[in-house]
């Protein structure tokens, strides 16, 4: 079976639905033909300023979520990205095939260090998308199902991977990036211009937020000018977003939705996108309650999953050690 690779930073107290919609959801669909390797990334959630209790919490609160979601620990391998060193290791040897000027170029290390400026952003932040690479490569995934806005670390792990086979023999898979047109970018509720993210909560949809403020929130999402329900990108982009998540938590296809709003205004459609919502988040948040009652068991599992994992990333790390000519272990 081909192989799926995707992590997920713990930097929140909730996954949001753009997570959901761009990433999660194809991570549970792919278990069914993919061996499938999901990591809690809580190293790359040490690239910026954190505090050390509450990533601990946020580790635990996102295996709770994942396993609510439906990932499941007997066909998936989950695991949290520092109990496996393997992924450190082989980062090491990827940097050292990084060109600098090519690091400089991510964007995301950009838009993530504007604030204080490169000067004050840590070297982890700036090489965070080579550990990314790492993270792939180490599995030998063929797949990584992600949201467009990791659409160039994908990039950069694709390019790494052939520089490393073009100059030390195949040793690595180049993975594809696994991006569903539909959902790859899920948008801000309270502008629908920028993706929905943790670092805008007024416009973001918590999975575990209380349900009321969230079925408030979406009615007061911003939506556009005129008054028909229709799927419009690029003329509605608030409208557009509403409709592609009710489609996602009703089930129904977004030109079926569109026939069924006619004649109907935004009001309504907000209305069913908050009921959708809510029946889907009431039975998730209850599980994922359960799973944190019990945070010996999560841990426990945690530490299967490491296993497993490191069993199949320890070997791409000594056949990349040895390839690269150093001395075996
Ligand atoms: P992270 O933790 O920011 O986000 C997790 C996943 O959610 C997707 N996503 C979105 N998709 C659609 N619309 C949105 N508004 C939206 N916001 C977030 C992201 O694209 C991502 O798929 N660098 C990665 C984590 C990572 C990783 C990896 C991913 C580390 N190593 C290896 C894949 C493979 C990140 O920060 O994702």
């Amino acid at each position: 079976r081909p192989r799926v690779l995707s992590g997920i930073q713990p930097t929140a107290d909730s996954f949001h639905v753009g997570n959901y919609l761009g990433a999660l959801r194809q991570w549970v669909d792919l278990q069914a033909t993919h061996e499938a390797f999901y990591s809690i990334v809580d190293l790359h959630a040490i690239t910026v300023e954190h505090d050390p209790e509450l990533l601990r919490r946020r580790t635990r609160i996102a295996a709770a979520q994942l396993l609510a979601l439906g990932i499941d620990p007997e066909r998936s391998t989950l695991f949290v990205q520092s109990q496996v060193p393997a992924h450190t290791q082989l980062s090491w040897v990827l940097e050292c095939l990084t060109g600098f000027g090519e690091a400089s170029r991510m964007t995301q290390f950009k838009d993530k260090s504007v604030k204080g400026g490169a000067d004050r952003s840590s070297v982890g932040l700036f090489t965070y998308p080579i550990l990314q690479a790492a993270d792939i490569l180490a599995y030998r995934a063929d797949l990584v199902p992600v949201g467009e806005d990791q659409r160039q670390h994908l990039e950069l792990s694709r390019t790494l991977a052939g520089r490393f086979n073009g100059r030390f023999g195949p040793t690595l898979t180049v993975p594809s990036p696994h991006i569903l047109k539909e959902t790859a970018k899920v948008y801000d509720l309270t502008d629908p211009s920028a993706k929905m993210s943790k670092s805008s909560p007024g416009g973001a949809l918590d999975l575990l937020a209380d349900v009321k403020g969230s079925v408030k929130k979406i009615r007061s999402a911003v939506t556009d000018t005129g008054r028909d329900v229709v799927f419009d990108p690029e003329n509605k982009p608030g409208v557009s977003n509403l409709l592609s998540l009710l489609s996602v938590f009703s089930g129904t296809p977004v030109p079926a939705l569109q026939a069924s709003f006619e004649g109907r205004g935004y009001g309504d459609l907000k209305k069913e996108l908050g009921e959708a919502f809510a029946a889907f988040v009431t039975p998730l948040q209850a599980s994922v309650k359960e799973y944190l009652d019990d945070p010996a068991e999560l841990d426990a599992l945690l530490t299967v999953g490491a296993g497993r994992a490191r069993e199949v990333a320890d070997a791409t790390v000594s056949d990349v050690y040895e390839k690269v000519g150093l001395l075996l272990r």
